[in-house]
């Protein structure tokens, strides 16, 4: 970082502080809700999928496939074969990647269920 980054850093941070302090002072606009503990592994991975995949993994149009009908085996064996570059896909091999085999599982159980 050169030393006019370093000011415009220290400038924006200036800002927000005296922008935030505020907020906090009135003990505003802090989230001091629960994490929740009661999702299971599987669950808790596989919320991230509906982004795209939908509600439940049930697709709002055709530019992304359900995956809530797939099944546990169809669904693992999908994943490790983009995990393993032995699907084409745009984005599902670059995800898939991310996840142990074992993880993988939890997922495919967690939309089977
Ligand atoms: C950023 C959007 C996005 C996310 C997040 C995402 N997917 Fe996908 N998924 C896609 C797209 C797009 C396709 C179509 C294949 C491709 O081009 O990658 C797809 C295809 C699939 C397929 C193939 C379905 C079929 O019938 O051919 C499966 C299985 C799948 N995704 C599972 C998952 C799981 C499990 C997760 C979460 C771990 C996930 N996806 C997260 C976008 C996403």
């Amino acid at each position: 970082m050169n030393k006019s980054m370093r000011v415009w850093m220290y400038a924006l941070g200036l800002a927000a502080s005296s922008w935030a302090a505020p907020l906090l002072a009135e003990g505003a606009a802090v989230n001091t809700a629960p994490v929740d503990t009661t999702l299971t592994r599987g669950a808790m991975l596989g919320n991230t999928c509906m982004a795209c995949h939908g509600p439940g993994g049930e697709s709002a149009g055709e530019g992304i496939p359900s995956i809530n009908d797939l099944g546990a085996e169809r669904l693992e064996s999908l994943m490790l074969e983009y995990k393993r570059d032995e699907r084409m896909s745009t984005l599902m091999g670059r995800i898939a990647k991310g996840y142990s085999d074992a993880d993988i599982a939890l997922i495919a159980d967690y939309f089977a269920n």
